[in-house]
This record gives C-alpha cells, structure tokens and sequence, in this order.
C-alpha cells in the first residue's frame, strides 16, 4: 500500500488521524506504518453500538457431577488412556493473553510460583502433561498458541529450559491474530507515531489461527480426532485429562467442558448455562446481574463456573468453523500515542475487540458440563493480590502437594 492509497483510504473511513505524524517519520518508519495499515482489519469497528442479539431463553444445566465421576472414573480413564494411547488426543495451550491484570510484561507461562526455587507455570503444565503420557504411553502433541508481543520470549524459555523434559517435536508454536483498538469513537490508535495499536483479538480466535498457519493438517496427520482446549493461567490445570476425555467420548458427546461450583456471585467466572434450550457459556461481565445473584436454599442456580478446559472433536470444529464467532468488545486500559506522545492511561479509554472460546460451546451440537473438584482442579493467577492471585494460587499449589 503506497502513501497517497493509504491517505485517501483512511478518509474515507474517516481514520485518518493514523497518519498524523506520516511527516516526522523516516523511511523505514513510514513502511512499517503503512504495512500495519495494510494489515489492519478495520471491519471490526462495525462492531461498536452494534446491536447484539438477545441471549434468549436462559436456564440452568445439570452437569455430571463429582459423585457419578467418582463411580465411574475407571470406566472413563480407561477410554481416555485408550484414546490418548492411540494418538487421539492433542492439546492446545491459550497463552496470547497479555497479563495486564497480573503486571507481569512478560509471557504469563513464564511467571514463577517457587518460593525456594524456580518453577514456571509453564513448567508446571508440562510436567503435568508429563503424567498423562507416562500413564498412556504416549505423548499427547501440543499447540501453544501464543501473541506477537509474547510469541519470542515464550519459544525461547522453552529452548532454553529444553522443553521440560517434553519432546520438542511434540510441542508447536502460533502466532495468533490481532485487531485493532480504538478510543469510544472508534478512531483507532497509534501505538506509536509509526504504528497501529493493534493487540492480540481475544481466545475464540484458536482455531482460525492454528488454520491459517496450517497446523490443522499437521493435526489431523498425526492423528488426532479430539483437541483440549486450556488457558495458562490456571496452575492446577490438568491438560489432556484422561478422565475427562473418556467421560466426554463415553457419553456420546462431540464437546465437553470442566466446570467447577461457583464460589460467589461475585466470581469472575464465565457460567454454564441453557440458552434457548442449548449448552452454551455467558462470561461474566455479559451476565445480568439479577441471574448471578439468585439463589435457592442457600445456593446460587447458576453455578457452573467454567474453568476454560474444553474438549472439542475436530470434525464437530471443522462444521462450526464456518459460523462466525461474534466479536466481544473490552474496555480497557490501552497505551497510545496522544498529542505526540505515548501515554499510558490510568482509567479505560477505549476497546478492545476480541472473540471469546466461550461462543465455540453454543455452536457445537451438544456439550457435556463436567464438573471437577476446585481444591484440585481451579487455581487461576489473574491478579497481583486478593482473589484469583498469585497468592491464593500458591497456597492451593501447596494444598496439593507441590513443593515450592
Ligand atoms: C477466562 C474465561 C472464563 C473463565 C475464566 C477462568 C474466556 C473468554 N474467558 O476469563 O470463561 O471462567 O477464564 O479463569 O475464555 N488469551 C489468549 N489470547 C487472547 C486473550 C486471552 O490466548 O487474546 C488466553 C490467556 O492467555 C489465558 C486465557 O486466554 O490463558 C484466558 O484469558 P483472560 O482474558 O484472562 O480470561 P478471563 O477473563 O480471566
């Protein structure tokens, strides 16, 4: 894209103030900023005061609970064993996100739980991972998706950490898309004076990623007929469940989803639901407050707090790959570029556009709820302290044998 198609472009967008500082730029700083422009999906601005459709008919979903998984968790560790054993099962790892929320600026997989020594959330993962293949005899592959920004950092600690002891052909790394971000009128931002602020566009974009890198084919060459799906920054993750696997394939099930009992209202969980009478999540900031809070007996209906580990058949994916997922907007802290200088705003100033690996459970044809133990299943770190922090997170590493 030259200088004068990007100009007459941009107006008639009306963004135009992406080439504010075009004069003061050196060449290679004005390539970079029209290869960003070239680049930039500016269709997802649509999405603002765009009307969303209404969440339809919400009811509450029973899932398999801790008692019934408990009797019959031969059964479906046996299968899942089978399946993992046969090569059936991969994994991918959500590992885009940028850790705002944790202050942490590097990839979030690389933040120390040690006390005594060191020991990533990435090294934890694999290790767990580790497990699984010892007891299928197999190792299971792994996708780690990660974002522009943490893409380098994330392959090169895992290099120099000799993938944890994990074959290195069995692990793979991609890069997933981005999106613009802009302020409350939709003028997108400049990162800098030659760059578009463009930021990673959410955990829904996986699929179509691992796609456009062509990883699909490498998927289904090696085998695999069923992907769980696993956000870093839950410690006590358990990736490539057997249990859950089997449970998931043994019922008939083309996706499954682990959830744990809701804590509190207040939890920033995303919840399992009916809508118009299908399994499907509503995040938590999308979730009508009067919904979250009721409660019967003593215990809130809606509970199923979802811990983001899904299992989805690639068949089942490939179908619901052609709907398309909507695009969710974040308001959010975004650094930019503002009367010549690059601030970093203390209060939200703009959106985010991102789509979420929640919608994939509405588009599947079933889902099964499957419930897990929190103690052992749920310690996300998303904060510096309180709730869901490194410190809550730590103590429950230690509640279950772990040594830090
Ligand atoms: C997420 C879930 C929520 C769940 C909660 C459990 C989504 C959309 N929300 O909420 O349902 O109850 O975890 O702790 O899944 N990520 C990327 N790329 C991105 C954005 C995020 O890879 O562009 C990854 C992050 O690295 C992380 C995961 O997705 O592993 C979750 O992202 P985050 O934005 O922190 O989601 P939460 O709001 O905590």
């Amino acid at each position: 894209m030259d200088y004068l198609y990007a100009k007459e472009y941009l107006k008639s967008i009306g963004q135009s103030q992406l080439l504010k500082y075009y004069d003061e730029l050196d060449e290679d700083e004005r390539a970079q900023l029209l290869k960003d422009i070239e680049r930039t999906d500016f269709g997802v601005l649509e999405n603002i005061g765009a009307e969303r459709a209404p969440l339809g008919k919400i009811e509450p979903i029973a899932p398999l609970g801790l008692e019934e998984s408990a009797r019959r968790r031969e059964e479906f560790e046996n299968k899942g064993l089978q399946l993992i054993s046969e090569g059936k099962v991969a994994a991918v790892l959500l590992a885009g996100g940028q850790g705002t929320r944790l202050g942490f600026d590097k990839p979030k997989g690389m933040f120390n739980m040690g006390e005594n020594k060191f020991l990533s959330i990435f090294e934890l993962h694999i290790k767990d991972l580790c497990g699984v293949a010892e007891a299928a005899g197999r190792f299971c592959p792994l996708y780690i998706m990660t974002s522009e920004t943490n893409n380098d950092d994330t392959v090169k600690f895992f290099k120099e950490n000799a993938y944890f002891g994990y074959p290195e052909d069995k692990i793979h790394f991609f890069i997933q898309d981005v999106a613009p971000t802009c302020d409350f009128d939709g003028k997108v931002f400049l990162d800098e004076k030659h760059r578009v602020s463009l930021a990673p566009n959410g955990n829904g974009g996986w699929y179509k990623s691992l796609v456009s890198h062509g990883l699909d084919k490498v998927l289904k060459k090696e085998g695999a007929e069923w992907i769980n799906v696993c956000g870093v920054d839950n410690v006590l993750q358990r990736i490539c469940d057997p249990v859950f696997v089997g449970a998931t394939v043994c019922g008939g099930y083309v996706s499954g989803t682990k959830i744990v009992r809701k804590e509190r209202p207040d939890e920033n969980v995303g919840l399992l639901c009916k809508v118009d009478g299908r399994p499907s999540v509503i995040e938590y900031y999308e979730m009508d407050d009067s919904l979250k809070n009721l409660s019967k007996d003593g215990k809130l209906v809606y509970c199923n707090g979802i811990i983001l580990n899904y299992l989805f058949n690639i068949s089942a994916l490939d179908r619901a790959a052609t709907e398309k997922f909507p695009y969710h907007l974040a308001v959010k802290k975004i650094a930019h570029v503002e009367n010549g200088e690059r601030i970093k705003p203390e209060a939200p100033c703009g959106y985010k556009f991102e789509t979420l690996v929640v919608d994939m459970v509405a588009a599947m044809e079933n889902c099964l709820p499957f419930e897990v133990s929190r103690k052992s299943e749920f310690a996300p770190v998303k904060n510096a302290v309180g709730n869901d922090s490194v410190d809550t997170a730590r103590a429950l590493l230690k509640e279950n044998g772990f040594l830090l």
